[in-house]
């Protein structure tokens, strides 16, 4: 029997200039089998949004477990104690639900994720939250960045 979990709930915040705050989802994913090997195992995440299987033998489901339709309690919690500064990026961002709370409290966010499906959900819970947040489809172990000259 193949048992699967997914550690979730765990958020970092990396505020590093005070001028553009990280909200970085860790998604940790195991799976084991019933002879005791233990390994990790690639999950499709658009799968999972679409409600297909994400992976072998992983059943599909009809909303992901951290779909609350709200923004998590860490990430309130770190508005509210004001450890949120400037514009905010939001890697993970799922359905949108911290990014847009983000948003609404006048930070100028941009949420990444790697499911398309996740962000068409996550654009039209903006649009029905009425507010802007910049939502775009990255792989975040892939992201590209260009070099800049270091200032002397
Ligand atoms: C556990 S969910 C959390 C979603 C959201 N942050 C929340 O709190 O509701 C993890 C998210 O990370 C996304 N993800 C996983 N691997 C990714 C990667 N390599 N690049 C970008 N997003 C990724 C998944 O598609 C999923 O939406």
């Amino acid at each position: 029997m193949r048992r699967y979990s997914t550690d979730y709930a765990t958020y970092q915040l990396i505020d590093i200039s005070r001028k553009v705050t990280t909200v970085v989802t860790m998604t940790k994913t195991s799976s084991s089998s019933s002879q005791g090997s233990s390994g990790s195992q690639r999950i499709d995440f658009d799968a999972l949004y679409r409600g297909e299987s994400p992976g072998e033998g992983i059943a599909p489901t009809a909303k992901p477990p951290w779909d609350t339709g709200a923004p998590s309690e860490s990430v309130v919690g770190w508005q509210t104690r004001g450890w949120v500064h400037g514009d905010v990026l939001d890697i993970g961002c799922g359905l949108g639900d911290n990014a847009i709370y983000l948003a609404e409290k006048g930070h100028t966010v941009t949420g990444l994720d790697i499911s398309p499906t996740a962000l068409t959900t996550a654009e039209q819970r903006a649009r029905d939250a009425g507010v802007e947040v910049h939502f775009a489809v990255a792989d975040s172990t892939k992201l590209e960045a260009t070099p800049t000259r270091s200032t002397p």
